[in-house]
């Protein structure tokens, strides 16, 4: 089994000088397999194996002391000295010192990138087409838990716009019949990411010089893992003996941050604002057991919501609007005949950085709009209730 890499983060480089003894001194650490100096953002990033021991990093961090190391940590922890990047200047800052490191942590590899058309992802494929071009391929997956009409943007956006190598691969009934009857939100998570994971091994076998794994994992993904309020697909899901070393330039950034930088980057603006979109999918909008049907209902009723949402000129103003289809039934009536079918959600949020949020109101003839295009138009909903609960202490997702 491969040994598992991690990455380990010293703040502090500043001088040339400094930085090759470091350098030097770091690299003869047993396990250490890369050292990757930016001298432009004062850091350097060691990728090593899981065994090598944190006190022979603390021994190299004593021996330059007064080099102005500023400190060490797991690759994983925003410095406190870390502006919250807000204008364009700050993001062409961070886009600068980004295509430095990517371009030193890649060299002449390829790297792989699960792009699934969400603000995070898209703004790691235009930050690593900027520093190494096609060495880039991206590979959407559609895993069937995919919004109305997403996969044909992805492909439509990404390759015919702006010209990325894409790899278009359908793997709807591979993941739905993986989750068939699994309840647990925590598993179907699991299930979904290493599904993932398997993919892109797949998909990389058929590929040459791929050896670096492209993600889009953010701030709050690794904040709430290391909490333990949920396993991120991005954290979680990757296996014990991952082959392809991980390259995630927006991890320190929150939400908000990532949409400035995106727009800096010169990415559409309608891409920038899009709302986010879990990793998961449609699959935690389908409490319980996925069955296709009532994902079917999750997906045309979230169409409405977007459809209604885009009429209204709310498309970018509303943070995440979308529908939830839980797995119980009730009675109704509809032509006369009883009904037991299942309720829609409609939740609808706003927030700055996903930690807390508040709801979005509806006008009561919009409501009244939504409700009756609901359960006209989707098969199995007899009913349509609006969630009106802040986070906390509800999240923003279901499961
Ligand atoms: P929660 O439910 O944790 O959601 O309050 C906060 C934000 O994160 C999104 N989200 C995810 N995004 N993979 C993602 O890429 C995930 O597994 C995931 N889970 C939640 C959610 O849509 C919301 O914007």
């Amino acid at each position: 089994m491969a040994e598992k890499n991690r990455t380990l983060h010293i703040e502090g480089m500043g001088c040339v000088h400094c930085e090759a003894k470091v350098k030097e001194a770091i690299e003869k650490i047993d396990g250490v397999s890369k050292v990757i100096v930016s001298h432009l953002a004062g850091q350097a990033d060691v990728i090593c194996d899981e065994n090598t021991p944190d006190d022979a990093f603390s021994t190299v961090m004593e021996a330059f002391d007064g080099y102005n190391l500023t400190g060490m940590d797991d690759g994983n922890l925003r410095p406190d000295s870390m502006a919250r990047i807000e204008t364009r200047e700050q993001a062409d800052a961070f886009i600068e010192a980004q295509v430095d490191l990517l371009q030193k942590q890649i060299g002449d590899g390829g790297v792989l990138l699960a792009l699934s058309g969400g603000v995070d992802s898209s703004v790691v494929a235009a930050l690593l087409i900027k520093a190494i071009g096609k060495q880039l391929t991206c590979i959407h997956v559609n895993h069937g838990l995919m919004r109305k009409g997403e996969s044909e943007q992805v492909i439509d956006v990404f390759q015919k716009q702006l010209g990325a190598n894409l790899i278009y691969v359908d793997a709807s009934d591979r993941f739905l019949d993986k989750l068939a009857g699994v309840t647990d939100p925590e598993t179907k998570r699991k299930i979904i990411g290493g599904e993932f994971i398997d993919v892109f091994d797949e998909e990389a076998a058929k590929l040459t010089g791929i050896s670096f794994l492209g993600q889009g994992t953010i701030y709050p993904d690794i904040l709430e893992s290391k909490d333990g309020i949920k396993a991120h697909h991005n954290v979680g899901g990757l296996p014990e003996d991952v082959k392809l070393e991980l390259v995630e330039p927006v991890k320190l950034l929150f939400k908000d941050e990532v949409r400035v930088v995106g727009a800096a980057l010169g990415l559409p603006d309608d891409m920038v604002n899009r709302q986010p979109f879990p990793g998961p999918g449609l699959g935690v909008r389908c409490p319980g057991a996925i069955t296709r049907d009532r994902l079917e209902a999750v997906r045309e009723s979230d169409a409405i919501l977007r459809e209604e949402f885009a009429k209204k000129g709310l498309e970018g103003k509303v943070w995440q609007y979308f529908t939830v289809v839980p797995d119980f039934k009730s009675t109704g009536i509809k032509n006369g005949k009883r009904t037991f079918d299942w309720p829609c959600i409609v939740r609808a949020i706003n927030t700055t950085d996903v930690m807390e949020v508040t709801v979005e109101h509806f006008e009561p003839d919009f409501i009244d709009h939504l409700v009756n295009r609901i359960i006209t138009e989707v098969p199995g909903i007899n009913r349509v209730l609006i969630d009106y609960t802040p986070k906390p202490p509800a999240t923003v997702e279901y499961e």
